[in-house]
């Protein structure tokens, strides 16, 4: 079932998220949902806050990357087949020079922006069936699960933009969170919340 993506100016996109134990109900089909959802909107990863839920839930999944010939081929490689299920995460480490990287958010359709992050992560967390793993990212994976992670801590893509970018795209913002844009999937925005 595609799950309608809650868009910016959500409450719920601010909240830090609550961790999560295996007898969540109906953990299974919401994660089935969620991917659903994603791949409904064309997404690279998605957080549960994004759907309405605060908790420490996100998917990704990279495969679309893999036919961008910027990238060099070892990396395309990786990026076509990196599919996974983060639960409960925390990031032990970043490091490196900030790259930059030109983002978006299925929560902020039609604003795209660079975003400056560090280039390595290493990442503790459960997969679906809550076995836990310790794992380095790099790249545009761990630039991927970075904006995914910061959806469970509150924090969003366009926070991290100067102040000036931050004043630009204002309007927008302010548009995105009243309902008043064109998209060609289901969202559900802050001023329609209390109809449903
Ligand atoms: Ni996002």
């Amino acid at each position: 079932m595609i799950l309608p993506i809650v868009a910016y100016g959500d409450p719920v996109l601010r909240k830090k998220a609550k961790p999560i134990t295996k007898d969540y109900p109906e953990l299974e089909t919401l994660i089935e949902n969620m991917h659903e959802t994603m791949y409904g909107a064309f997404g690279v990863g998605l957080a549960a806050p994004q759907i309405g839920l605060p908790i420490r839930l996100f998917l990704v999944d990279t495969s679309p990357f893999a036919e961008d010939e910027s990238f060099s081929e070892e990396e395309q490689e990786a990026l076509s087949s990196f599919k996974r299920v983060f639960i409960n995460a925390q990031i032990i480490e970043e490091e490196g020079d900030e790259w930059a990287f030109n983002e978006g958010c299925l929560s902020i359709p039609d604003v795209r922006e660079d975003v400056f992050r560090q280039p390595k992560i290493k990442i503790e967390y459960q997969d679906e069936n809550f076995d836990t793993h310790v794992e380095e990212f790099d790249g545009l994976i761990a630039r991927v699960i970075q904006h995914e992670y910061d959806h469970i801590e509150g924090i969003l893509f366009t926070d991290k933009l100067s102040s000036f970018k931050k004043r630009l795209i204002k309007g927008k913002l302010s548009n995105i969170s009243k309902g008043k844009i064109k998209i060609d999937y289901r969202m559900r925005f802050p001023a329609q919340k209390k109809k449903r």
